[in-house]
């Protein structure tokens, strides 16, 4: 079995407020693209390369190429493969599982295993990277999530002031890595342009495909940064996340 990764880098991360995307902001000293590249290289798990997925440079001009030579050995450029991603997270998706078909043969094809992971996410260990790959093994996807702690309601566009409550029971949080057998996303890709189908994660896909995911709950520190302030709140988890690691 070949196993690869997709890091998802191609987005501008608005939320932030800030003028450089979120990839590229430091936590301690070090870009946050950084410390999610390096749950991937430095795991037990044999990737056989890493497809990160970077902006247009009509949307963030920088020499993604040097960065990575700048701050890495040569071992680990040569398991990198620097691509260009889409508008929406779905089409970065959609950019890197085509690169990855070119790149494998055919017969490789039913065989390969993907990793899809937000780089916004840099606190996943390598523990959960191999429950990710044995559920996949008998469910063909897994994917991290989280149990969910807040009352969530569904807002009717149409009367704001209505809403429906969702049973908290049944709810869960998706996060990233999000792993398939390559056929299976591929193919999920597939219908989802045909049926103009779009979603902020990729187990949807399969979903809409009638196949079935694993869900393995994920540590606590596994937050997507998004805003300002889960910057610094990354800052404060960077001691326990490396004590965890060492378990
Ligand atoms: N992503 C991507 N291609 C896009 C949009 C997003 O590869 N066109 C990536 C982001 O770089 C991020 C992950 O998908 O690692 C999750 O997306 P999100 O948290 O929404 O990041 P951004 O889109 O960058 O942030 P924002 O929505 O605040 O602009
Ligand atoms: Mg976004």
């Amino acid at each position: 079995m070949k196993i690869y990764a997709v890091l998802l880098a191609a987005g501008t991360g608005s939320r932030t407020g800030l003028s450089i995307p979120k990839q590229l902001i430091k936590i301690n000293k070090k870009e946050i693209i950084l410390r999610s590249l390096e749950i991937f290289l430095k795991s037990k798990i044999n990737f056989e390369a890493v497809i990160i997925a970077t902006p247009p440079p009509s949307v963030f001009q920088f020499n993604w190429n040097d960065f990575f030579e700048k701050n890495l050995g040569n071992d680990e450029i040569e398991k990198l493969r620097i691509i260009t991603g889409g508008e929406t997270r779905q089409q970065s998706v959609d950019n890197s599982i085509k690169y990855l078909e070119s790149i494998i043969s055919p017969d490789e094809s039913e065989n390969t295993v993907v990793f899809i992971h937000d780089s916004a996410r840099p606190f996943v260990t390598d523990k959960e990277l191999h429950l990710l790959l044995d559920k996949t093994a008998c469910h063909g996807a897994a994917f991290l999530c989280s149990e969910v702690t807040e009352t969530i309601k569904e807002i009717k566009i149409s009367n704001p002031a209505g809403f429906k409550t969702l049973k908290r029971d049944n709810l869960i949080a998706a996060k990233t890595p999000q792993v398939f057998k390559f056929k299976a996303i591929k193919k999920a890709l597939e219908k989802a342009e045909g049926d103009n189908f779009i979603s902020t994660d990729d187990v949807s896909l399969v979903e809409n495909l009638g196949l079935t995911a694993a869900s393995i709950i994920s540590t606590d520190m596994n937050i997507k940064i998004t805003s300002a302030l889960d910057i610094e709140i990354a800052e404060l988890f960077l001691n326990k996340f490396k004590n965890m690691k060492n378990k």
